[in-house]
């Protein structure tokens, strides 16, 4: 009896500790105590971000994800700009910034500038009436496309060096889109709008080449995961004994 009583209290010792060396390791498991004793020990140099790392395999992943999404972004999608152009604000830039040298209404007087009622898809320098300047009438071979006029409207004299017409440019994309909608407008059977989709095909085409690259990128990089896993798997159980040899 007093052997047993004995071992009972042992017992209960024994499982005490235990559950207290469990409580102990507890918040370790919670908040990384592995990436907390190390930092103590190597003066905190792993970053958050390292540690995540550390821990969890697909962080450069999702880095190399960002980066391949960037260089897509800032291709200017002409179509898409054109489909969403507003022809209220392209009249009131026309308004405010064109109507000084140009008239848009049909069979308008010329000023400093030619008409422009019925300029989309015409070839350039299109009014006989009007008197171009040398370096505008010798690309009369050319035509108003959508893509032309964004061209020229973003800078007219870097679109046609030597250009009488002196404007800076509209240099805000929706700007151009909104006016050359305006001019569309005032266009008898204006050409379509270039499809939205026929840009962001091509950069979705990229995208998806850029995808197709990152796929077998993925599937190399779930491997080495697997491959990581079972590591993990081996060196957990490895490391809390080694921690808890470090208290003790
Ligand atoms: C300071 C006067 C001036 C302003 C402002 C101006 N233009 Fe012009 N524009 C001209 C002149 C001059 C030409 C002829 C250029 C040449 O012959 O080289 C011209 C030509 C053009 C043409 C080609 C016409 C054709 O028959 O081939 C278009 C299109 C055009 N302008 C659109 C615009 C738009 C849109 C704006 C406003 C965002 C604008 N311009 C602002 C003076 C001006």
């Amino acid at each position: 009896m007093g052997e047993l009583g004995l071992n009972k209290i042992f017992g209960a010792l024994l499982a005490t500790a235990l559950g207290l060396m469990a409580l102990m390791q507890l918040p370790g498991l919670v908040f990384g105590g592995e990436a907390a004793h190390h930092g103590e020990e190597h003066g905190e140099e792993q970053t958050l971000s390292q540690k995540m790392c550390g821990q969890f395999h697909y962080c450069v992943e999702i880095a190399e994800a960002a980066s391949a999404g960037g260089p897509a972004e800032p291709v200017f999608d002409l179509g898409a700009a054109l489909a969403a152009a507003d022809v209220t604000r392209g009249e009131r830039i026309f308004a405010g910034q064109c109507s000084t040298c140009h008239t848009i209404t049909p069979g308008g007087a010329n000023g400093t500038g030619p008409n422009l009622n019925n300029v989309v898809g015409a070839p350039h320098a299109h009014l006989a009436g009007f008197n171009y300047s040398g370096a505008m009438a010798a690309t009369s071979g050319e035509v108003w496309t959508y893509e032309n006029l964004n061209d020229w409207l973003k800078s007219p004299a870097g679109y046609i060096k030597g250009t009488s017409m002196s404007f800076a440019g509209l240099k805000k994309d929706a700007d151009r889109a909104n006016v050359i909608a305006y001019l569309a407008a005032n266009t008898e059977n204006a050409p379509a709008f270039p499809a939205p989709a026929a840009v962001p095909e091509a950069t979705e085409g990229e995208a998806v080449a850029a995808e197709g690259e990152t796929v077998p990128a993925e599937g190399e990089a779930v491997p080495a995961e697997g491959e990581a896993a079972p590591a993990e798997g081996e060196t957990a159980p490895a490391e809390v004994p080694a921690e808890e040899a470090v208290p003790t």
